[in-house]
């Protein structure tokens, strides 16, 4: 047999004129705030990386057990042959365990960068050498659209969003975002894993780590922004702050002054009061209902949803 090689296409180049404006904007908001996004360099996400192996943070591993023990129902359900298109692939080791068992047509690996897919797929492809496989560099997260030649026309889209990062949007921009991929799956569908409520305690440590992991995450965020946006934060000035919100049903994250101080940039500065803060994530947690109503909101239909055993965590498979 033949193998294959590994298809990669840069879909999107931001404009980072136009991302430095918006994360300026954002500074000098009341309260200020900061994009996720800037969690995310090379230091944040091995950071993320390591956030994912802490025992206080239950979404990943509680999230694995769901796909070990209903991952051949979920194949049973979407059925081979699809275009299985994986949002935030990353390492793309969430589909990897999957691949056996869904046996798809094609293997769409979306990140924000093309070259961190790379290795993961290089591998991939030694393991099923006849799958079509492609790599592509998106962000996502402004808009779910894909080129149109990648999604494929013979095979059903099968949009794969795993890790509850659809909690890091607020339920209006989950539901736009949803409709969006639904537009995308005629004849297909999501398979998209979803963080539950749960006891406060619980979900508050999962956020605010005794090793102080999250913290450094949060942190790392001032150093980015110093690179990519040009401001001076000074990181030793910065406390994390994590709570839960239950009228809102989202963790909040925030850098917190220590002290009052003055954060500048060519052209600009925003003065801090000590304890004021800057808001730099939201991780909104559903029932089932509720993102089951999410789900039909943006369309979609005949909805099936495993949990793990202690009910914290929920994988649903609509189709669209
Ligand atoms: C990526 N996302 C699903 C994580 C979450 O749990 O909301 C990001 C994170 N922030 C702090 N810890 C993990």
């Amino acid at each position: 047999m033949t193998r294959r090689t590994p298809r990669f296409i840069q879909a999107h180049q931001s404009d980072s004129s136009d991302e430095r404006a918006a994360a300026l904007r954002g500074l000098l908001r009341t309260p200020a705030e900061a994009s996720p996004k800037y969690f995310y360099d090379r230091l944040g996400s091995h950071l993320f990386d390591a956030i994912t192996e802490l025992p206080e943070y239950y979404p990943t591993r509680t999230e694995a057990a769901v796909f070990a023990a209903h991952g051949a129902e979920m194949a049973s359900r979407i059925g081979g042959g699809a275009s299985f298109i994986d949002l935030g692939a990353g390492n793309c080791a969430k589909a990897a365990r999957l691949l056996p068992l869904l046996d798809p047509a094609r293997y769409v690996a979306v990140d924000i960068s093309a070259d961190y897919l790379q290795d993961a797929l290089r591998r991939l492809q030694r393991e099923h050498p006849a799958l079509d496989i492609v790599g592509v560099g998106l962000d996502f997260s402004s808009s779910p659209a894909l080129p149109a030649d990648l999604i494929g026309r013979d095979e059903r889209p099968v949009f794969f969003y795993p890790g509850s990062s659809i909690g890091n949007f607020t339920p209006e921009q989950a539901q736009a975002f949803l409709a969006g991929l639904r537009a995308q799956a005629q004849g297909g569908g999501v398979l998209i894993g979803v963080d539950l409520v749960k006891p406060v305690p619980v979900l508050e440590a999962a956020y605010d780590d005794a090793l102080g992991v999250t913290a450094a995450f949060n942190l790392n965020l001032l150093r980015n922004m110093n690179r990519l946006v040009g401001t001076d934060f000074d990181p030793t000035q910065w406390r994390h702050v994590a709570f839960f919100d239950s009228a809102r049903s989202r963790i909040e994250m925030h850098l917190e002054a220590q002290r009052a101080l003055v954060v500048g940039w060519a052209g600009g500065e925003r003065a801090f009061r000590a304890g004021e803060r800057l808001h730099t994530e939201n991780s909104y947690k559903y029932t089932i209902e509720s993102f089951s109503a999410l789900l039909r909101g943006a369309g979609f239909h005949d909805q099936r949803c495993w949990t793990s055993g202690n009910g914290w965590f929920a994988v649903f498979w609509a189709k669209a």
